[in-house]
Formats: structure tokens, C-alpha cells, sequence
């Protein structure tokens, strides 16, 4: 589907119709005319693209537009500039564009239903992304190697550790320990939380680790359920996991 050159799309849902008289007191309302492209980049950066008031995401959570705009922000989701060009997603397993947004829409923004490539919103998200500047090798197709079989990360720095929780984490899962700012209420304090509800009487040390391992590298997929997604290993290495777990403070686990 190539959505360039779709006619204007009004992009306000009001419209108070004023009168040659004007509008007495009331605030005017405007239509706000807008291109697809246009459409299509407000689309990208509200939650309400998913059309459920579950869904606190944007695809800007999860992804870059142009590589480099969420500055030193760790991304589990690829750039998105050349994806319209790219010959597969999410590391080969989907061949059609449409479909590897639908992945996104439905698994992690939780709407009911798919775009279809007549759908407005569609048309204008595929317009934004085919106006991105595809610099370099953004046209290719992007690593993505999900970790199936888990392991435990060797033990790390804990300094770059709580550099990595900002990084990766703190966007929805707000700072550690406090869970302050959290943008997801469900996304539990880390680590306290989740050690919380896993307590020590029921689980092992190793266990208890594992949970955090398995969340990261599978998010909602291979059984897991839920609307976080996975950290790849092109996304987050081994030893930056190992820091991050060690800033947990979880190889010290009883
Ligand atoms: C909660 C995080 C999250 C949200 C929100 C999200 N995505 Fe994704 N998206 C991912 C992950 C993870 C992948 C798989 C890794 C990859 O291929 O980028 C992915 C894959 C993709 C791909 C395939 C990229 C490629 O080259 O493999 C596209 C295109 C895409 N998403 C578009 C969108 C759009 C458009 C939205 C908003 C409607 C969106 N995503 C919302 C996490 C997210
Ligand atoms: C895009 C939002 C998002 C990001 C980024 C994110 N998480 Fe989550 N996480 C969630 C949500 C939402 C939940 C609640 C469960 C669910 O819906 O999957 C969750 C749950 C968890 C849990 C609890 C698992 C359980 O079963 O109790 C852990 C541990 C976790 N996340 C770790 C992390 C770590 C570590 C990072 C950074 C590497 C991270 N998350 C990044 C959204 C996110």
C-alpha cells in the first residue's frame, strides 16, 4: 500500500458551525485541515491511535521516527524512517507492512481490531513513514533475534546498571524502586514490586531472577501475556542485562 498524495484529512473531531454572525461568546472551534503526513505524525506520537482508553501507549514509546530522536533512549522497536522500503519485519517473521503494525496495534496497544490499508488512519501513518528521510541502511531489514531460551545474564556494573533502568525502563515503568512517573499503571515498581509478589517463601533466588529475564526477553509473547514487549538481543545485550540485574540487586537474592 502507498499512501502518498491522500487528500487532506481533517484532523479536529468538533466542528461548531458559527454563523456569518460569528459565534457569540462561545470559544471558536476550528477544522484543522491537515495533509496525511501530517495526520500521520500526530497518529504516530497519541494513544488514542489504538482506540482504547486501556492503551496509555503511542508507537513513540516503543519507536523512533528518525534514528537518534529519543536521544540516549533504549527502544525495544526498530527506526521507523525506511521501514515502508525494508523486504521483512520483525526480524523476518512478517513480509507485509500493514501486518508488523497490526502486531503493535493489537498485542501491545490492545485494539480490537486491525487496520485495513483503506483505513484512514492507515493511509496517513503509511504517508508518515513514507515521508521519513531513509538515510544510510534504513531501508534494510532490521536484526531482530528474540531470546527464547532463557539463561542468566553473567552479573555486571550496577552503576550502568541504573543508567540502563533509565534508559529502558523508566518510561513505563517510572524510576526504580518508587515507580514515580510511571506511565503505565500496571507496570509494577522495579525491582521492589515485583519481588514483592514473588516472595521469597514461594520462589527461589533463582527464580526470582528468572522472572525479571523472562519479562525482558519475551514481554507478552511464548505465554507470558500482558502488553509489555521484548527486548531483543540487538536491543539489549547480555552484559547490559547482567547491569541492569545487578543494579536489581538480584544476584545477591537469598
Ligand atoms: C510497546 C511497544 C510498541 C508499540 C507501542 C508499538 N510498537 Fe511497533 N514494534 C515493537 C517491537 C518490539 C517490534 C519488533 C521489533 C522490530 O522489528 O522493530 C515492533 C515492530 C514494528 C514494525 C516492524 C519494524 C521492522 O523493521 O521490523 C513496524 C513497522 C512497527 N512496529 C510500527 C509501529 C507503529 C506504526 C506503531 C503505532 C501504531 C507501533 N509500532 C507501536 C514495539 C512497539
Ligand atoms: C513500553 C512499556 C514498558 C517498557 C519499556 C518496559 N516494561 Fe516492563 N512491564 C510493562 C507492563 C505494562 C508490565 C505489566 C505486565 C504486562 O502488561 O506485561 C510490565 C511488567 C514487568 C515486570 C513484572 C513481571 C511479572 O510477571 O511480575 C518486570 C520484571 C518488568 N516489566 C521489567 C522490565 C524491565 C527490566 C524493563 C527495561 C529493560 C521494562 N520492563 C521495560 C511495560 C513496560
Amino acid at each position: 500500500m502507498r499512501a502518498r498524495g491522500v487528500p487532506a484529512a481533517a484532523l479536529a473531531c468538533a466542528a461548531l458551525a458559527c454563523g456569518a454572525g460569528g459565534c457569540g461568546g462561545d470559544p471558536e472551534t476550528k477544522i484543522v485541515e491537515a495533509t496525511a503526513v501530517e495526520h500521520g505524525a500526530a497518529l504516530f506520537r497519541d494513544p488514542s491511535v489504538a482506540e482504547t482508553s486501556f492503551n496509555r501507549y503511542s508507537c513513540a514509546t516503543c519507536h523512533e521516527a528518525i534514528p537518534g530522536e529519543a536521544g540516549d533512549a533504549i527502544l525495544p522497536g526498530a527506526p521507523l524512517a525506511g521501514a515502508v522500503d525494508r523486504p521483512h519485519y520483525w526480524g523476518g517473521q512478517e513480509v507485509d507492512l500493514l501486518s508488523a503494525i497490526n502486531h503493535c496495534l493489537y498485542y501491545f496497544m490492545t485494539k480490537d481490531l486491525p487496520w485495513t490499508a483503506e483505513d484512514e488512519a492507515a493511509r496517513a501513518m503509511f504517508a508518515y513513514l513514507e515521508s521519513l528521510p531513509a538515510e544510510g541502511d534504513a531501508a534494510e531489514a532490521v536484526p531482530f533475534t528474540p531470546i527464547y531460551i532463557l539463561s542468566r545474564p553473567p552479573a555486571g556494573d550496577p552503576e550502568r546498571g541504573a543508567l540502563l533502568h533509565e534508559r529502558a525502563c523508566a518510561s513505563c515503568h517510572g524510576r526504580a524502586r518508587s515507580g514515580e512517573g510511571r506511565l503505565v499503571e500496571r507496570a509494577p515498581a522495579l525491582p521492589d514490586q515485583t519481588l514483592d509478589e514473588h516472595p521469597r517463601d514461594r520462589y527461589t533466588a533463582v527464580e526470582r531472577l528468572l522472572i525479571f529475564v523472562e519479562k525482558v526477553r519475551h514481554g507478552g509473547f511464548v505465554g507470558y501475556g500482558g502488553q509489555m514487549p521484548p527486548f531483543s538481543l540487538e536491543v539489549l545485550s547480555e552484559e547490559e542485562f547482567g547491569d541492569l540485574l545487578s543494579f536489581y540487586e538480584l544476584y545477591e537474592l537469598r
